[in-house]
């Protein structure tokens, strides 16, 4: 008996052995004595492996994969057993033990130990580990980039304290990326029940991987690159869309800015002190009572005139809105979702009521796909007033009514209300993970009725793999704590891993007291990661860049200008990542995975391709060590260069972020100003550096519309490169000139002169 899969659990019932194998259309069905495997190959570095406990597959669609399956699969009779053919993989089952060995074209890259073993709700899978692998991905987790070692789970889960052992969080992303140091390769299991990981921790040789569920459904994904695997799962997951550039801007939040007097005072102090901002956020104190999709009179007398005055100032508002739809017979939303059968139910048909901000309250059934165009719907009220994005919470779903005895998974819809699935029904359990995404995307659609033409922005802090499709995520309620500054980075670098580029966290920290120093440093850090907002908690003391005395306003103030100049750069690195489904936020060992020393390396990291970040992450240091990878380095700030492969340590006064730029990179500018709305992208500047042989390609277009769908937009392609008589030269080519309002020209300055040492000429 194997007792060590999850923590607390025996195991037994083998599924094997095998009865017979036969080719059955696009698949290949493995009949044992227990259940059937099936196979199918998505496309040739993609295959899928499921087995079901019952023999019978179900055919509900995945909310995480949008590929089809495209390839053919073919069995032959292996040395121990059938062995199957789908795209680049071979699959050899092992009559005798019920193993599963599967191989891509450079290997073996899972080497199952047995059989599926089953127990009463459960499916689980074991296979070997090699000594010297690393483990990225599975989403939003605490500790290091590096996830060998850990036991973590996937549940959606409101827990406010995110201490280094805390899972699961709010987010589950069941994709783990393998690297030996050599190959990756990826392992995705779609499922949206609770699920759970054993990454060598219950022996350091094993990986495990159990789910709630009678079916375990796998893919796995052949690299040989990181960033292979990367990409593969993003084809089968779906990629983020285009953004609006404004989403890119900075965002203060609070929980929350009221009275609309208020709101309108934050918005003149950001312009009188000359710090751009893009987005206000509003929290629940804007509603009434807490009522989704309801202004507090009060509060708010004229929404619209409101907003209407703010973007002349170049704002934008975004809306919090919860799942939760308040217990009131007096409340229209309630009582039409209750008449109309909106809400989740229980076995015997009663709507269940969970305790949430509003107090008693229901929750829209987000799985059936008429309830979320009811949802859709329901945003009238803010979109045609004219707030620009939505930002959804509390859907892991949160509820504070059950009994919890200090476990936070508890603080969820119990598993005997019913998820209804468009009239199939069954357990909240098995489905709680997709709640989220659910949500998410009903809130996309609100976007096509109510601001048709315009990209959506919607902020989630749950999700399921494939949330990139819906919505930016955000890391929750972290603690204004030196040690969440430094688990920021590593917790989004694992999201862009998992396939999630637009990520942030509350800058400054959500939860506590900020002081000068942190929030600086924060505000440092975060200016340079995809999404970049600064929220507090309805306790904290003031948390605005200005709160805190006139040196942090000051770095603050830099930051957040530092950010504004390089959008051209985050705007083109974006458009990328929409394309190639790769993070704009990137570990080292994304594109450096043959150096050794970025294997777990995660106080730095890149920002698009050419950045390198080293954020202060410790109090009173005004120095730090940073790694460069080999080749030739400049610093941004002095424009020096430095010689990498090696540590240096880097100058890190109070208000500068250690940044430093490869050689062979071209980074475009624009003029900061208070708002991207503001500012003129078509005069834009571009630092070469000299060094390398270097690329990149400036995205532009409206920066609101889907026009560059249709190929309004304009794509310039920037090279440098070294000619005969040793200078380097720049040459730009026009790839697509769809857009009027792009920068005809840029000035161009070249950074560093010719290189002669390692790594350059
Ligand atoms: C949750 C959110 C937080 C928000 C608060 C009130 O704790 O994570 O961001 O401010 O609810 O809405």
């Amino acid at each position: 008996m194997i007792n060590w899969i999850t923590k607390d659990k025996a195991w037994e019932l083998p599924a094997s052995p095998l009865l017979g194998a036969a080719a059955r259309g696009a698949a290949c069905v493995l009949e044992l004595a227990k259940g059937s495997i099936e196979l199918t190959a998505v496309e040739p570095s993609i295959m899928r492996l499921r087995y079901s406990r019952s023999g019978a597959f179900s055919v509900r669609p995945s909310r995480a994969v949008v590929a089809l399956p495209t390839g053919s699969v073919s069995l032959v009779e292996g040395k121990s057993g059938p062995e199957i053919l789908a795209g680049r993989f071979s699959v050899d089952f092992d009559r005798s033990s019920g193993g599963i060995t599967v191989s891509g074209s450079n290997g073996i890259i899972f080497s199952g130990e047995g059989p599926f073993l089953l127990d009463r709700d459960s499916v689980s899978l074991t296979a070997i580990l090699a000594p010297d692998e690393s483990i990225y991905g599975l989403g939003e987790k605490t500790g290091f980039l590096d996830r060998r070692g850990r036991h973590v789970e996937m549940w959606n889960t409101d827990d406010p304290v995110h201490t280094p052992d805390k899972d699961p969080l709010y987010q589950s992303i069941p994709f783990l990326i393998r690297f030996d140091g050599v190959r990756a390769s990826g392992l995705f299991l779609d499922s949206t029940a609770r699920s759970f990981f054993d990454l060598g921790f219950s022996d350091s040789e094993r990986l495990g991987i159990s789910v709630h569920d009678t079916e375990m459904d796998l893919y796995f994904i052949e690299g040989p690159s990181i960033a292979d695997v990367v990409s593969a799962y993003t084809r089968l997951t779906g990629r983020m869309s285009l953004p609006p550039r404004w989403a890119l801007g900075f965002g203060q939040s609070r929980w929350s800015y009221h009275p609309e007097s208020r709101v309108m005072d934050l918005a003149l102090s950001f312009r009188k002190r000359d710090i751009p901002c893009d987005t206000i956020y509003l929290d629940i104190d804007y509603m009434d009572g807490y009522r989704v999709f309801t202004w507090n009179g009060a509060r708010f007398p004229d929404p619209a005139r409101m907003c209407a005055k703010l973007e002349m100032m170049g704002f934008r508002v975004v809306t919090i809105v919860d799942p939760g739809v308040k217990r009131d017979a007096l409340y229209p939303l309630y009582v039409e979702g209750a008449r109309e059968g909106r809400f989740c139910r229980l076995a015997d048909g009663s709507i269940y009521h969970g305790k949430v901000w509003p107090g008693e309250s229901a929750y829209p059934d987000f799985s059936c796909g008429a309830t979320r165009e009811w949802w859709a719907h329901a945003h009238r009220p803010l979109l045609e007033s004219g707030v620009s994005g939505i930002w959804n919470d509390m859907n892991e779903p949160s509820d504070f009514s059950p009994e919890t005895d200090g476990d936070r998974r508890k603080a969820t819809v119990p598993d005997e209300v019913m998820s209804d699935e468009d009239g199939d029904p069954r357990s909240f359990a098995l489905s709680h993970n997709a709640y989220g995404l659910d949500m998410c995307r009903a809130t996309a659609q609100a976007f096509e009725e109510f601001r048709p033409g315009k990209r959506p922005f919607v902020l989630t802090r749950a999700g399921y793999a494939g949330i990139q499709r819906y919505a930016a995520v955000w890391t929750g309620d972290n603690h204004s704590w030196w040690e969440h500054l430094a688990q920021a980075v590593p917790m989004q670098l694992g999201m862009g891993l998992s396939g999630v580029c637009f990520v942030g966290g509350d800058s400054g920290g959500f939860q506590g007291d900020a002081d000068g120093e942190l929030f600086a440093r924060w505000m440092e850090f975060s200016a340079l990661t995809p999404f970049f907002r600064a929220h507090s908690f309805i306790d904290s003391k003031p948390h605005e860049p200005w709160s805190f005395g006139p040196e942090t306003e000051a770095a603050a103030r830099d930051a957040i200008r530092l950010r504004y100049s390089l959008l051209p750069y985050l705007y083109s690195e974006f458009r990328k990542a929409s394309l190639d489904g790769l993070p704009v936020m990137r570990p080292l060992v994304l594109d450096y995975q043959n150096d050794a020393r970025t294997r777990n390396l995660c106080d730095e990291f890149l920002l698009g391709r050419s950045l390198l970040v080293a954020p202060v992450l410790r109090p009173a240091e005004r120095e730090r060590l940073v790694y460069l990878p080999e080749g030739l380095w400049y610093d941004f700030h002095t424009k020096e260069a430095v010689e990498g492969g090696r540590s240096i340590i880097a100058a890190a006064p109070f208000n500068r972020i250690p940044l430093f730029v490869r050689a062979g990179a071209l980074i475009p500018f624009a003029e900061p100003a208070d708002s991207t709305a503001l500012m003129d992208f078509s005069r834009l500047r571009i630092e070469a550096y000299a060094g390398a042989r270097g690329a990149f390609e400036l995205y532009e277009d409206d920066g609101e519309s889907f026009a560059y769908r249709e190929g309004a937009y304009t794509l310039t392609r920037y090279e440098i490169a070294q000619a005969s008589d040793g200078e380097w030269k720049i040459h730009s080519e026009r790839i697509c000139n769809g857009w009027t309002g792009a920068c005809a020209s840029p000035v161009v300055k070249l950074i560093g002169g010719p290189w002669k040492g390692p790594g350059g000429l």
